[in-house]
């Protein structure tokens, strides 16, 4: 007799659990998204078990070929889940019963759902955690791409938003590409922590069978196994960091999203989106909207959100599971997928954006830009910077109030009559010659380091 329709302590718990009690604990509608791994978790935990003598040769046959079935099953999308499948893994462990009976009821012999969920969950979070870094690498190196295109074309750069001095556009670009490659750093970093098996340490405190959680940690391919059973079930560490990458990449999307919100506008006009990245306007014909990057920065919102609602639920638990960890799934899976169609949507965006790099240099070519080369030109006479920041403010200010060429000021000036050719389009830039710094040389050098980082990168994140 099979117990379909039945919870899976209906031993303990006699009658039928309430229908609102269904409705309000269940996670199948979320966590579906973990079939695959449960049945990969399951595979590894019953080939443990025939290791370990627990079961025959045959019963881990008959076991694997309904597990099999199943994930047939779930692909065709013919397994039929019922009332009672309050998650993924009870609807599977249900049908392999249902499947090969007695034998398929031994399936669950020493785990917990509590070691099977996160088991389940870390293996999914190696997988997509690096989905997510790759395509984190594809904006980077399309930001490579026209950052080595952009060759010696320059724009304002800004401070407070009011123009600062002028940078080269690829050293513009390129400060977008650094702060991805430390995100994909990141997941580095966090894949490193999640690459740890939980399964055995069964509800919290391991089993009084003769379970082996190394060699079943190395056959689901984890690099270690958890060294603290209470620590296995109750840690989302794992969860909370993968949210915090999600939510740190999002917000870079969303400075980026921002400029090009900028750029794309009539007042800066610095570029223009392709059509196929573009949208218009229900009622005003003449629009082109840059919504790819609007909802960029507005989703970043929401993937803030799912981090912060997470810690905020970790924060009271003791140890070890609680039920209140389910609540992990839903941020988890929200962030990802949010962070992925963002990286995807933007990568087409950047990829295709027309930069009007006249517009560029027009506005970059104003002489004010050149303010500090005249300041240092004059510390390089010998003059304290102090005073040569205020002598060429004291000029800035006489051009603005005045109306007079600041060029002219500056040649009519004994002190810096030779300085004149620093005011000359282009000279500002050039100028920029430091390590790390805007100018022609220094970005040549610092697109090679980024050519060697995304290399480097993207050989961590071969399939
Ligand atoms: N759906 C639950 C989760 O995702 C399964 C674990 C339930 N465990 C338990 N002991 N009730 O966390």
């Amino acid at each position: 007799m099979t117990d379909v329709g039945r919870p899976l302590w209906h031993g303990r718990l006699g009658d039928q659990p309430a229908a609102e009690l269904l409705a309000f604990t269940e996670s199948l509608t979320i966590d579906r998204r973990l079939a695959a791994d449960d049945l990969t978790g399951s595979r590894a935990h019953v080939r443990g078990l025939g290791t370990a003598g627990i079961l025959t040769a045959e019963e881990v046959t008959a076991i694997l070929d309904a597990l099999d079935r199943v994930d047939q099953e779930l692909r065709d999308a013919q397994f039929v889940f019922v009332a009672t499948d309050e998650d993924i893994h009870t609807a599977i462990e249900r049908r392999v019963t249902e499947l090969a009976g007695p034998t398929g009821a031994k399936l669950h012999t020493g785990r917990s759902r509590n070691d099977q969920v996160v088991t389940a969950l870390r293996l999914f979070v190696l997988r997509e955690g690096r989905d997510v870094a790759r395509r984190t690498t594809d904006l980077a190196q399309i930001l490579v791409d026209r950052a080595a295109a952009a060759g010696d074309a320059y724009l304002p750069g800004y401070t407070h938003l009011q123009r600062a001095q002028p940078v080269l556009v690829a050293h513009h670009l390129l400060a977008h590409f650094w702060a991805l490659a430390r995100d994909v750093e990141r997941w580095h970093d966090t894949l490193r922590r999640t690459d740890v098996s939980p399964l055995g340490a069964g509800a919290l405190a391991g089993s009084s069978l003769p379970l082996d959680p190394d060699a079943v940690a190395a056959d689901l391919g984890f690099a270690a196994r958890f060294e603290n059973s209470l620590d296995a079930v109750a840690d989302r560490d794992f969860v909370a960091e993968s949210l915090f990458v999600c939510a740190l990449t999002m917000v870079h999307l969303s400075r980026l999203g921002e400029e090009l919100v900028l750029w794309t506008g009539a007042e800066f006009g610095f570029a223009r989106l392709a059509d196929e990245y573009a949208t218009g306007s229900s009622m005003l014909p003449q629009k082109k909207n840059p919504d790819v990057a609007e909802l960029a920065r507005g989703k970043t919102g929401r993937a803030i959100g799912n981090l912060t609602g997470l810690l905020a639920t970790l924060k009271g638990l003791p140890l070890a599971y609680n039920r209140d960890l389910q609540e992990d799934k839903a941020p988890l899976f929200d962030s990802l997928d949010t962070c992925s169609l963002a990286l995807r949507a933007l990568t087409g965006l950047v990829a295709t954006l027309d930069l009007d790099e006249d517009a560029m240099r027009r506005a970059a070519d104003e002489p004010d830009a050149a303010a500090t080369d005249l300041a240092e030109y004059l510390v390089v006479q010998g003059v304290p910077f102090r005073d040569a920041h205020a002598t060429v403010g004291a000029l800035v200010r006489r051009s603005h109030a005045e109306g007079i060429p600041l060029a002219d000021l500056v040649r009519s000036d004994a002190r810096l009559a030779d300085a004149a050719a620093l005011l000359e389009p282009g000279q500002a830039v050039q100028r920029r010659s430091t390590p790390g710094g805007a100018g022609p040389d220094p970005v040549r050098r610092q697109l090679d380091a980024a050519r060697r980082c995304l290399e480097e990168q993207q050989a961590w994140l071969q399939p």
